[in-house]
C-alpha cells in the first residue's frame, strides 16, 4: 500500500489540516509526530528508501526501532494537505535511540521538525507510563494560552485550576492537570527534558510565551485535548477581558462532587482555596 493512501496518514493530514484551521500553526509554527504500529510500517514498507543515520540531538533507547511520522522542519501546516510528501515523512530510530534516519518522505531536502528532541522524549515517557497506548505528539502554537502565559503566575496549580474552572468538560478532560514549562530556547534538548519530565504526570504541557505539546493514543484524542484546554483559555481572556473578579464560578467542592459522578479523580493540590 502507498503511505499516502494509509488510514493512519490520512488521520495525520486531517489533523494537521484541522489544525491550520483553528489558527494554531503562523507559517511553520507547530509540528505533530505519530508512533507508526508495528502493522502499519509492514503495510507500507515497500514504498521505503533509506537515508543516512543523523543525530536526533537527544538519547530515547526505549524508541529504538521505532518508525515515526513527523513534520518537516520550516514546514508550513497549512501545506501539508496538498504536499504531503514535502511536508512530513517517516523516520526510523536505530537501535540505540541516538540516531534516525529518513525512510519516506521529507522531500526536497527537508528534515523532521527541530522539536524532534521534545517529540521523541515525550513519546518516551508516554509509551512507557500508558504501555504502549499513546502514540500521538502535537505541538501548536494556540493563541489564548499563549495569551494567558503572560498574565497568569507560571505554575501548574493555577494553570490547571484557572482552565478547568472555565468549562465543566475540563476536568473530567485533563483531571491530571497541566503542566507549565517556563520560557526557555526552544529546539533542543534541554526544553525537551523539561517537557518530558511534566509528561510523566500530564498530558498537557504549556511552552510559556510558545504554545503547547499535547499526548494522546490517537489522532482524535489528541486533537480534541488540544481543542479542549484552548476552548477553555479563550473563556478564560474573554472573561478577564470583561472583569479580573469573576461574581461566580465553579467551586473546589462543585469540582469534587464533578469527580465523584464522572468517577475521574481530582489531584487536591489543585483544589485550594483561592
Ligand atoms: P519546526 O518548523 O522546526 O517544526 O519548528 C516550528 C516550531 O513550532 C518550533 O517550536
Ligand atoms: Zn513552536
Amino acid at each position: 500500500m502507498k503511505v499516502l493512501d494509509a488510514e493512519f496518514t490520512q488521520g495525520f493530514i486531517r489533523m494537521a489540516n484541522d489544525g491550520w484551521e483553528q489558527g494554531w500553526h503562523e507559517r511553520n509554527g507547530g509540528n505533530l509526530s505519530y508512533r507508526m504500529k508495528s502493522e502499519e510500517v509492514d503495510m507500507v514498507k515497500e514504498e521505503f528508501s533509506t537515508g543516512d543515520w543523523r543525530e536526533i540531538g537527544t538519547c530515547v533507547p526505549d524508541l529504538a526501532g521505532e518508525f515515526f511520522m513527523v513534520t518537516g522542519s520550516g514546514k508550513f501546516f497549512r501545506n501539508v494537505i496538498i504536499k504531503p510528501a514535502e511536508s512530513f515523512g517517516i523516520i526510523e530510530i536505530d537501535e540505540k535511540g541516538e540516531n534516525y534516519r529518513i525512510m519516506w518522505g521529507l522531500e526536497g531536502g527537508a528534515r523532521p521538525t527541530s522539536e524532534l528532541p521534545s517529540h521523541l522524549m515525550n513519546h518516551e515517557v508516554k509509551k512507557r507510563v500508558t504501555d504502549g497506548k499513546y502514540r500521538v505528539i502535537y505541538h501548536a502554537h494556540t493563541t489564548n494560552v499563549i495569551a494567558l502565559t503572560f498574565v497568569l503566575p507560571l505554575t501548574d496549580e493555577v494553570f490547571t485550576r484557572e482552565l478547568w474552572e472555565m468549562a465543566t468538560e475540563c476536568p473530567v478532560v485533563f483531571p491530571d492537570g497541566i503542566g507549565v514549562v517556563p520560557w526557555m530556547v526552544p529546539g533542543g534538548r534541554e526544553i525537551a527534558v523539561e517537557t518530558s519530565k511534566l509528561m510523566e504526570k500530564y498530558d498537557v504541557a504549556i511552552w510559556a510565551h510558545h504554545g503547547m505539546f499535547a499526548a494522546g493514543e490517537d489522532f482524535d484524542l489528541t486533537f480534541g485535548l488540544m481543542h479542549t484546554v484552548e476552548k477553555s483559555a479563550e473563556i478564560l481572556v474573554k472573561t478577564l477581558s470583561m472583569t479580573n473578579a469573576k461574581r461566580q464560578t465553579i467551586t473546589p467542592d462543585d469540582f469534587r462532587h464533578l469527580a465523584k459522578d464522572f468517577k475521574v479523580t481530582l489531584p487536591e493540590k489543585f483544589l485550594f482555596e483561592k
